[in-house]
C-alpha cells in the first residue's frame, strides 16, 4: 500500500527577503513499507518527525530526497495528486478545523461531492460512512453541538465517504477526553477489521498502539524501533531512552519482573497480566464455588 524509500525531508529556513538561510532535517533516511489492510501505529516524542512523515503519505509534503509510493503512485508526480489524496485520507488532531458543514450529513458528503460523485451515490456513501462510525443518529445535528469524540468521528466519516484505501490519523485523540478517545479508537479499529482499510495511527497514547499489527517509534527523524507492540513495548529501557512511556500494565509487569516475579516480557493488557499471575483461574474457581 505504501512504500517509503530513503526518505529525507529538509524544512528550509528563510530570511525576510525569502533567501534560504538554513535548513532543518525533519526526516532522515526513513524506509517504511505498509501492506494493504495493516494497522500501523507511529510513536515518538514531540518533534520526532511523525507529522512530517504522515504528510508525505498523502502528498501534502514532497520528499527532499527519496521516494514515497502510495498504491503504485509516486507522490512526486503531480498527475497523481488528487488520486493519492482520495486514496490516502488524513484525519488531524483538531476536529474543529476539519468540519465545514452546518449539518453532519452535509459535512460527510462534502468530500465525494467535491470529487464529482453523482448525487444519489453521495447519499449512499454518507449513509454507509455514518453507519461505520456509528453516528447515524447524529446526521441532522449541527457539528458544533457534538462532543469531541463525536466530532472526530464526523471527520473520519468524511474521509471514509471518499472511499480511501488507507487512512492516516495524526493524533486524532489528543484533544479528547478518555471516552472520546475510546470512541475514536474503536472506530479506527472497525475500519481496519471490518472494512479492511489500511490504518496509520500516530499517537502519544501507548494504550492505543497495542492494537496495531506493527509499531514504529521515531526519534530525530529516524525510525528508532519497530516491531509488534509486544516486541516494542517489552523493551522498556529503550522506550524510556526515547522519552516514551510504555502502557501502564506493561510497566507494572516489568517492575514486578524486576522484583523477581516470573512473568513474560511485553505484557500489554490487564487480562494478560491477570493470566500470567494465575489470577484468572482463581477467579474462575471462585465463580464455580
Ligand atoms: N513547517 C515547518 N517549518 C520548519 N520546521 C518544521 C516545520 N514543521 C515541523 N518542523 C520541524 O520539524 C521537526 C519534526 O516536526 P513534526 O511536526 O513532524 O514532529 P512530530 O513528531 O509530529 O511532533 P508532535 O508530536 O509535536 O506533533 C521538528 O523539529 C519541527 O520543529
Ligand atoms: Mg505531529
Amino acid at each position: 500500500m505504501i512504500q517509503i524509500r530513503n526518505l529525507i525531508h529538509d524544512y528550509l529556513r528563510r530570511d525576510e527577503e525569502g533567501n534560504v538561510e538554513g535548513s532543518h532535517r525533519a526526516i532522515d533516511h526513513v524506509n517504511l513499507d505498509v501492506h494493504p489492510g495493516e494497522f500501523i501505529a507511529i510513536l515518538g516524542h514531540n518533534g520526532s518527525g511523525k507529522s512530517t512523515l504522515a504528510k508525505h503519505i498523502n502528498a501534502l509534503l514532497y520528499p527532499t530526497e527519496g521516494t514515497v509510493v502510495v498504491d503504485g503512485m509516486n507522490t512526486a508526480d503531480e498527475q497523481n495528486l488528487w488520486k493519492i489524496r482520495q486514496e490516502a485520507g488524513m484525519v488531524f488532531q483538531n476536529p474543529d478545523n476539519q468540519i465545514i458543514g452546518q449539518v453532519v450529513e452535509e459535512d460527510v458528503g462534502f468530500g465525494p461531492e467535491n470529487m464529482g460523485v453523482p448525487t444519489e451515490e453521495i447519499w449512499e456513501r454518507v449513509n454507509e460512512s455514518l453507519r461505520i462510525v456509528e453516528i447515524e443518529h447524529l446526521r441532522k445535528k449541527s457539528p458544533n453541538r457534538l462532543s469531541g469524540g463525536q466530532k472526530q468521528r464526523v471527520s473520519i466519516a468524511g474521509v471514509i465517504a471518499m472511499h480511501p484505501k488507507c487512512i492516516i490519523l495524526d493524533e486524532p485523540t489528543a484533544m479528547l477526553d478518555p471516552s472520546g478517545r475510546k470512541e475514536v479508537i474503536r472506530a479506527a479499529r472497525a475500519l481496519n477489521k471490518v472494512e479492511d482499510i489500511t490504518i496509520i495511527l500516530i499517537t502519544h497514547y501507548m494504550e492505543e498502539a497495542i492494537y496495531a499489527d506493527r509499531v514504529f517509534v521515531m526519534d530525530e527523524g529516524r525510525i528508532a524501533m519497530q516491531g509488534t507492540p509486544r516486541e516494542v513495548f517489552s523493551d522498556v529501557d529503550r522506550m524510556k531512552e526515547l522519552r516514551l512511556d510504555v502502557p501502564q500494565v506493561t510497566l507494572l509487569a516489568d517492575e514486578l519482573r524486576r522484583k523477581g516475579l516470573d512473568l513474560p516480557a511485553g505484557i500489554l493488557t490487564a487480562d494478560e497480566l491477570a493470566d500470567a499471575l494465575g489470577l484468572k483461574e482463581e477467579t474462575d474457581v471462585r465463580k464455580q464455588a
